[in-house]
């Protein structure tokens, strides 16, 4: 099920994202405890599939065409469509989870309102950008800071739109199976590897010349043994809080 949603930005950086995002198991089971007893499930920025419930009735929605061409033939039915239109009539869902998804929602005000339109249970995985931009690779490339800090929510406002009850802190393992921005905190020399940091949406959207300059600057201190110097203590920690963060909502009284 899909009809066309004008061009998205995804439509141009969504290629290969089945191939470098797999799910995370971690993530994945905070997430489905989160879901609770819910049987009727909408996944919000569904993309290729990720974090869906296969023991659930799940309908996803996504609004770029890109994303949808790399959802498997057994994922839940998509309908191509944006977070703040949902074509879906009020509390038809048991739950909505939205997952690494809503600092792109260009109306969260209204796509927040729709969520709560649609189901009594929320669950948003995000990411809080003032820990997010603490990680050491916003040294190299600080751009990416200023981009997060510029379009991602605070965990407070996601709490306030979703109705929120609870924030879960879900540390980053270092061997992250979701290849996101923060993903290879403890394997610097990942980042120098375009196949792998292409992943990460920030990195795909940042200033390319930044990019550059950051990467190659990375690059020199791996060499050189700076980074190790000022980061190796890294290295001994098999999680790190990166920021990632389990919102979870319900309707009030
Ligand atoms: C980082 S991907 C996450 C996809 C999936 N939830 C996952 O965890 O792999 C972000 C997704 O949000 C979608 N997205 C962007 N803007 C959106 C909007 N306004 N409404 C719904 N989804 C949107 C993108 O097309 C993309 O598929």
């Amino acid at each position: 099920m899909s009809s066309a949603v004008d061009n998205h930005a995804y439509d141009a950086i969504g290629t290969g994202y089945a191939r470098r995002r797999q799910p995370d198991p971690r993530f994945a089971s905070s997430l489905y405890a989160a879901l609770g007893d819910a049987s009727t499930v909408l996944n919000v920025g569904a993309g290729a599939g990720s974090y869906e419930p296969d023991d659930r009735c799940v309908i996803a929605v996504e609004p770029s065409n890109v994303m949808i061409a790399q959802r498997r033939p057994a994922s839940a039915p998509v309908v191509c469509a944006r977070a703040d239109a949902l074509p879906f009539p009020d509390a038809s869902f048991d739950a909505v989870m939205a997952v690494l998804t809503v600092h792109h929602w260009p109306d969260r005000r209204g796509a927040f309102a729709e969520l709560r339109r649609v189901a009594d249970r929320r669950v948003v995985l995000t990411f809080d950008p003032t820990v997010h931009n603490c990680m050491w690779l916003m040294d190299y490339i600080p751009e990416i800071a200023q981009l997060e800090s510029a379009r991602a929510p605070s965990i407070g406002e996601v709490l306030d739109a979703i109705e929120g009850e609870s924030v879960v802190v879900l540390p980053v393992p270092h061997d992250c199976r979701d290849g996101m921005t923060i993903a290879h905190w403890r394997h610097p020399e990942a980042y120098l590897d375009d196949e792998i940091h292409l992943g990460g949406s920030a990195l795909r959207q940042v200033d390319r010349v930044a990019l550059h300059r950051g990467l190659a600057r990375l690059a020199r201190d791996l060499h050189s043994g700076r980074w190790f110097r000022k980061y190796g203590h890294l290295v001994q920690h098999s999680e790190l809080d990166c920021g990632l963060r389990l919102v979870v909502g319900a309707r009030r009284g």
